[in-house]
């Protein structure tokens, strides 16, 4: 298949990239580069550097290229951020992913597979057992920001282009990704933050006691996800996740340990609004897209710190 991934020079999307060129695919990347980078790309990937709100230039790739799927990963995805600039935010996450959609459905794509968010979409949300956690596909989601908002938003109007249009759909509920080629602005920042303190040898903090729980994923198994998604015929929304919850000060004494790191992380106040706990319960995508993480969060770790000191 031809496929279009957008946001593929950064850090999930380029990911995705090597995934799709190593299954023999080909690959359009469209970025335009506010976070991503081109070394990330592989020479494979045909690159435009381009803005996806740009309807005229969307319109000509998708028409010079006859793009047959779409892996929608550009999106401005810091949630601090988001509450500050939300317009920009949905200018980019909302209007932004309707342009791809709408030149999807004139293009008659065969999916259009969508990077969402578990730990945004669901927010504080509720367990369908009325409880909270994990997190499944049918709890009930609570966003608590505008990031979360326009994810949200976006798996209706796919929902939507579904019924309407025929035009198959998968949204992949992300977790906290993390791997190599991960900046220190995105969600899952953090694995990034400390890896980049302790290789310095600088101190690293931890917001709150610590004790907060998230589902670390490794960016790989990302990537196969968003490719098993392409090729596969289930549609919907798919949790990504290990389904483990890991808090903050359990990842950063493996990476002491890893790193070899000699000093305690000093503690700093809570931003208000961060959620305590999330993690996702992926047997859907198990059983519909054949999917499971393979990666251990020791392993995953230990290539983070294996490249970010190639880095250096
Ligand atoms: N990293 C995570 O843990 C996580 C968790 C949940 C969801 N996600 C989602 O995964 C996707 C990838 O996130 P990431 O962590 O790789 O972040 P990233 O910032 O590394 O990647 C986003 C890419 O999109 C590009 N981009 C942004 N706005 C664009 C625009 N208007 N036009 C073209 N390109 C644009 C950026 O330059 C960047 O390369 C995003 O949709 C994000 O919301 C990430």
């Amino acid at each position: 298949m031809k496929i279009l991934v957008t946001g593929g020079a950064g850090f999930i999307g380029s990911h995705v990239v090597d995934e799709l060129i190593d299954a023999g695919h080909r690959v359009v990347v469209v970025d335009n580069l506010h976070t991503g980078n081109r070394t990330n790309l592989r020479p494979e990937a045909t690159f435009y550097a381009a803005d996806i709100c740009d309807r005229p230039a969307m319109a000509a790739i998708f028409e010079q290229e006859r793009i047959d799927a779409v892996s929608h990963q550009a999106a401005r995805a810091n949630v601090r951020e988001s509450m500050a600039d939300p317009i920009g935010y949905a200018e980019t996450n909302v209007l932004g992913t309707l342009v791809l959609l709408e030149l999807a459905r004139q293009h008659q794509c065969a999916k259009f597979v969508f990077a969402s968010t578990g730990g945004a979409v669901y927010g504080e949300g509720y367990s369908e057992q009325g409880g909270k956690l994990p997190f499944t596909e049918r709890s009930w989601p609570q966003p608590k920001d505008n990031y979360g908002a326009n994810k949200l938003s976006m798996e209706y109007h796919l929902d939507l282009y579904h019924a309407n249009y025929r035009l198959p759909y998968v949204a992949l509920r992300y977790p906290n990704v993390y791997g190599p080629r991960q900046n220190s602005k995105g969600e899952a920042g953090v694995v990034a933050i400390f890896v980049g303190a302790m290789l310095a040898g600088q101190p690293t903090k931890i917001t709150g006691d610590g004790k907060q729980q998230r589902d670390f994923t490794y960016v790989g198994d990302i990537a196969r996800a968003n490719r098993l998604a392409l090729e596969g015929n289930a549609v919907g929304i798919f949790n990504v996740g290990t389904g483990v919850p890991t808090d903050i000060n359990t990842v950063h004494e493996i990476l002491t340990e890893i790193t070899a790191y000699p000093h305690k992380p000093g503690y700093i106040p809570r931003p208000v609004g961060e959620v305590l706990a999330t993690y996702l319960d992926s047997s859907k995508a198990k059983q519909m897209l054949g999917w499971e993480p393979t990666v251990s969060l020791f392993d995953g770790l230990t290539n983070v710190v294996e490249w970010m000191r190639g880095q250096k």
